[in-house]
């Protein structure tokens, strides 16, 4: 009996890479009882049309079409929810993966007692000729601080970012269920979310040139990335988008004293420069977290100015009750400088967070 195997391929703008990448994968239609689910997220390519017209002639090529981008694991989530064999592989749609190592991963998978095997670009088998050495050394620093925030079982991992993978879909299900898509690291999360209770190997990857397009990796993703790890070191407890708020605000922190220190240089005192260092912290913290934080809800045009008016009225409120609860702890609970303040920052960036998700970006 054939094993039933589901391949889920994202795609944002590959028309032209994902013809000859499923020519590429059909034949194992004759190892494997085999689905191929082509997961789009609105392409304005023709992605999804091509897909659409190649389905008709050939049943085994399904197509999932999601209006708007909602991300890359998030389509891997739905193309894993959405599969119906008992294995599934996952894999880039650009050719980068080579096709080569869907055999060597699945069979992998089928001999061994495993619930996972990984395809990694950093076994000391696998060739990697489509990553920039900027590339290659910006995976090795995200690659240390996944192993870092993961559960030790996993640490003889090479490659916790790989976009390559394959899984037996039953029994893994609830954790698919579990990831959290907010995202582009969909085997981190996976992993992160199993608390060190997969059995998983790795087999060589090569990683090859794009052909066509290019790649969709971009701050954002990294930011995201960075907050994951953050998540993950708070045991998943602290909300992922009140850890991007408060790394925010220490960039501000960072752009107060910077601005006010220009400010005297320029033979402004103290007094003059600190209000306009405030503003300026506060409205940088503002854009940045428009731009990251709140991207989903992102505000632009003349909604921006009045975000950031709202922004500026939000964050002053605390700074004045800051003030007032620092020297009632000073005065009522201790006279300890360092724990009043801390307590005062505690409850100004709890107040910013909750009022300005609130009020400003309007998520609850
Ligand atoms: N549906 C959907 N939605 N697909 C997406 C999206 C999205 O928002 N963003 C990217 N993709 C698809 C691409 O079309 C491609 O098939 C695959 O996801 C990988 O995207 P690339 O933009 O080519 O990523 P990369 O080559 O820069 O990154 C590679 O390395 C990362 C780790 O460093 C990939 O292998 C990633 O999977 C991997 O995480
Ligand atoms: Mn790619």
């Amino acid at each position: 009996m054939k094993s039933r195997v589901s391949i889920v391929l994202p795609t944002y703008n590959e028309r032209g890479n994902i013809e000859p990448l499923l020519q590429q994968l059909l034949p194992l239609q004759h190892r494997y009882n085999l689905e191929i689910l082509v997961v789009d997220d609105d392409s304005a390519d023709g992605t999804a049309e091509l897909v659409r017209q190649l389905a008709h002639a050939e049943p085994r090529l399904r197509l999932i079409r999601r209006v708007g981008r909602s991300g890359l694991a998030s389509a891997i989530k739905e193309g894993l929810l959405d599969a119906t064999g008992d294995l599934a592989l996952v894999m880039d749609s650009d050719g980068q993966h080579e096709p080569a190592s869907v055999q060597r991963a699945l069979d992998t998978l089928l001999a061994g007692d495993l619930e996972l095997v990984v395809g990694s670009r950093f076994h000391s088998e696998a060739e990697i000729v489509g990553l920039s050495g900027r590339r290659q050394r910006g995976s090795s620093w995200a690659n240390a601080a996944a192993r870092f925030s993961l559960p030790r079982p996993y640490s003889q991992l090479s490659d916790y970012m790989s976009g390559f993978f394959a899984l037996r879909l039953e029994p893994l299900l609830p954790l698919i269920r579990a990831v959290d898509v907010n995202g582009f690291k969909f085997l981190y999360e996976l992993l992160a979310v199993s608390q060190g209770r997969l059995r998983v190997t790795e087999v060589p990857l090569s990683f090859q040139p794009r052909s066509y397009g290019s790649s969709k990796l971009d701050l954002a993703i990294f930011w995201d990335f960075l907050i994951s790890i953050l998540h993950s070191l708070s045991l998943r407890v602290l909300p992922r988008r009140a850890i991007s708020f408060g790394l925010v605000g220490f960039s501000g922190v960072a752009v107060q004293l910077l601005v006010t220190q220009l400010l005297m240089l320029a033979g402004f005192g103290f007094e003059q420069a600190l209000p306009v260092a405030v503003v300026a912290a506060a409205s940088s913290n503002y854009l940045i977290n428009n731009a990251l934080t709140f991207r989903f809800q992102r505000l632009t045009g003349l909604a921006l100015l009045r975000g950031l008016v709202k922004f500026l009225l939000v964050a002053s409120l605390p700074v004045l009750a800051n003030v007032g609860l620092a020297s009632a702890y000073y005065s009522l609970v201790a006279p300890d400088t360092l724990w009043a303040q801390l307590a005062g920052i505690l409850v100004v960036f709890v107040w910013n967070y909750a009022a300005s998700s609130r009020f400003v970006w309007n998520t609850p």
